[in-house]
Parts: C-alpha cells; sequence; structure tokens
C-alpha cells in the first residue's frame, strides 16, 4: 500500500443546538412485523431477541425487526454522506453493462433491492443466513438465504461483489476464505466493495468526557468480538485482507458518521440524525450477544445490558456530545491475466 488514508475534515458544530431536541428523534421508530411460518424464519429466541439458526455457529446479531430497522438506517446514512454522487450506492466504476451482482450479508436487502432498481439489466443477488423481510422486489432481483463461508453454487462470475458492515461475523479464518471464494467468482477486471465502521465513538472537540459511558461502548465491543474469536477491527483490517486475496487497483474513501444533529452542514445534520437513529435502534442487538456470551469480567445477564444500553442511549442524547464513527470504503479489482498492480488511490 503506498497513499497514507486521509482523515475527513473537522466536522464544523450548529451554533445553535444545545437544546435536548426531542423532536429531531421520535420514539415510534417501528416497523410492521410480517407473519412467518418455516423454521427458518422462526429462527432462535434468545435474551428478547430472534437470531438466526441456518449457520451451526452462531452469529452475533439478532435478525429481528429492530435490526431490519437498524439495517434501513444504515442504509440511509450511507446513501446521505454519498448524495453528491450520481450513484450512491456503490464508488466502483461499474457501468450499466454489468450483468451478476453479488450482496454479501445483505441484511434487510435494501441495497440489492435498490441497486437492482438502478442497473435493470443486471442480476443482483443479496444472500444472508435469515431471510430478508422483503415483500416486493424488482424481478431482476434475487435475496437467497445461505451461509457464505460454505460452499458457493453460483455459476456465473460477478462483476461486483458488495458487502457492507460484516464487522464481527466471521473469524479470520473465515474472512480469508470469503475474500478467496469472492476472488474466484469475480470476472478478471471485475470489482469488490466493502464498507466497514468502528464501534468506537469518536469526538473532535474532547466533548466527551473520558469517564462517559460513551467511552466504554468502543473498547467493551471491540474486546468482546476478540474473547468471541470475530475481531471487530475489520475496517482496519479489510485492506490488507483483500491485498492478500490477490485485488489491484485499491480506493479508500474515509468517512465520519456523526452522531446526533450537532453539524452545523445540513448534509451532517440529516447523517447525524439518522444514525442517532441507527444507534437508538441497534445498541441493544449489537451488543446483546457479544456482552451475555463474552462480558467481562464474566458474561453480563440481559439485565445489565438493558441498564447499559439505556445508559448509552441517555449519553447519546446530550446535545453537547459531538460524537461520530469512523467508516471506510474500499474498492478493489480482480486483475486480468498478467497484469502489474497499481498503488491505493485515497479519496479526501
Ligand atoms: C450488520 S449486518 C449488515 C447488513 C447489510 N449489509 C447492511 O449494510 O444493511 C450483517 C449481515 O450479514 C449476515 N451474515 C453474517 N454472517 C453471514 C454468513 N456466513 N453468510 C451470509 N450472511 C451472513 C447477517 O445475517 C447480517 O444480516
Amino acid at each position: 500500500m503506498s497513499g497514507k488514508s486521509q482523515e475527513p475534515d473537522t466536522i464544523q458544530v450548529d451554533p445553535d443546538y444545545y437544546e435536548e431536541r426531542t423532536d429531531l428523534y421520535p420514539d415510534d421508530w417501528q416497523s410492521e412485523t410480517t407473519s412467518i411460518g418455516s423454521s427458518i424464519y422462526r429462527g432462535l429466541m434468545e435474551n428478547g431477541r430472534r437470531y438466526q439458526t441456518l449457520k451451526t455457529s452462531e452469529y452475533i446479531l439478532p435478525s429481528d425487526e429492530s435490526m431490519f430497522e437498524t439495517y434501513e438506517a444504515g442504509h440511509l446514512l450511507s446513501l446521505v454522506l454519498d448524495m453528491e454522487h450520481k450513484n450512491p450506492l456503490f464508488r466502483a466504476p461499474v457501468g450499466k453493462d454489468a450483468k451478476h451482482i453479488l450482496d454479501i450479508g445483505t441484511g434487510s436487502g435494501v441495497w440489492a433491492v435498490d441497486v437492482a432498481d438502478m442497473f435493470p439489466e443486471a442480476t443482483v443477488r443479496g444472500v444472508d443466513l435469515f431471510p430478508p423481510p422483503v415483500s416486493w422486489m424488482p424481478p431482476n432481483c434475487v435475496l437467497e438465504v445461505d451461509n457464505v463461508v460454505e460452499e458457493w453454487t453460483w455459476r456465473d462470475d460477478f462483476d461486483l461483489i458488495h458487502m457492507r458492515i460484516m464487522i464481527g461475523s466471521f473469524t479470520p479464518e473465515e474472512w480469508a476464505q470469503v475474500y478467496k471464494r469472492c476472488y474466484d467468482h469475480l470476472r478478471p477486471g471485475g470489482w469488490i466493495e466493502q464498507i466497514e465502521a468502528t464501534p468506537a465513538i469518536s469526538c473532535d472537540h474532547g466533548t466527551i468526557p473520558e469517564d462517559s459511558v460513551l467511552q466504554t461502548w468502543g473498547p467493551n465491543i471491540m474486546s468482546c468480538g476478540a474473547r468471541a474469536g470475530r475481531p471487530c477491527d475489520t475496517i482496519d483490517t479489510m485492506t490488507d485482507s483483500l491485498r492478500k486475496a490477490g485485488f489491484v487497483d485499491f480506493h479508500e474513501k474515509n468517512y465520519k458518521w456523526p452522531l446526533g444533529a450537532w453539524p452545523r452542514d445540513q448534509k451532517y445534520k440529516e447523517a447525524g440524525t439518522i444514525n442517532f437513529q441507527h444507534w437508538l435502534t441497534g445498541m441493544e442487538g449489537w451488543c446483546m450477544w457479544l456482552l451475555t456470551h463474552f462480558g467481562a469480567p464474566e458474561p453480563w445477564t440481559q439485565e445489565e445490558v438493558r441498564v447499559y444500553v439505556a445508559k448509552m442511549r441517555k449519553e447519546l442524547k446530550n446535545p453537547n456530545y459531538h460524537a461520530y464513527q469512523r467508516a471506510r470504503r474500499v474498492w478493489a479489482r480482480k486483475p486480468f491475466p498478467d497484469e502489474v498492480p497499481k498503488e491505493v488511490k485515497v479519496e479526501e
């Protein structure tokens, strides 16, 4: 790797944003539930949350309505932060002539559905351990239930393989295997694109006290992930892992995902408001399994987790905290036969 990642500029603070703005954060961020029948749909209930049953080893996050709400918010957040681009869904230079696109760990399926709408000539597949709660899809979108750590049965090579927020999904060995499968199943010249965010909360202006609960969240999730054998530092390891898998022509874009409506700039204010909802609906699901199985000094009870999340929620509502998360998008290409690798290009 030659280029060094550059952090985006400091996000300017909205000087008028000092009150508790509950109007920006409605409490009724709930979705409709779906009527479900088969055992895969029923999943496994633990600590009041529903988990997938397809994979024999557990996956750290629930697959239930509030998690799907969280994924929808994450999708919107990602679109808002790239709203100036004609195609805010991905940055790899894949044209309208693309025939086969894959979204690994599609979650609610929303990215795959949007890409299928934008690329009507392509077949867009989304794959996940749990059936995505989608009632309508464009005819060129296929959502499938499968474990990507198992053998891939798709016959056609892909033009683009996309992954977003797969942090904690795999052991390091599984990651290497998944990247290898991606490489093997892309056509020469085909692209892989991945976006990851760190669970750690940062702030530019020293506004979050050292002894706050918010400061404990990142280290807590990271250490649980390490104990579970599913490292949560994917944002910082993915470029190297992709390089080891043989990809070339690397591009990177670094983001700050504001958390709360504190920024002055309208785009960041909107992103921060959405990310705040993303956290409100997401937090319990993000940490319940990790803390009840791998919490320190011993596994936590579900009640302890709920109290922790309630404290996090309260602090997140503090308008004086200028919190954000680091996120990174990387896109790279499968080389053509006999091609010499080029350098990394980093966008400001
Ligand atoms: C954090 S979610 C992200 C969802 C979606 N990519 C998004 O950005 O909205 C990660 C998804 O990966 C799926 N997943 C985890 N391990 C998987 C595996 N081995 N095979 C297929 N999907 C997997 C999970 O079920 C979950 O829906």
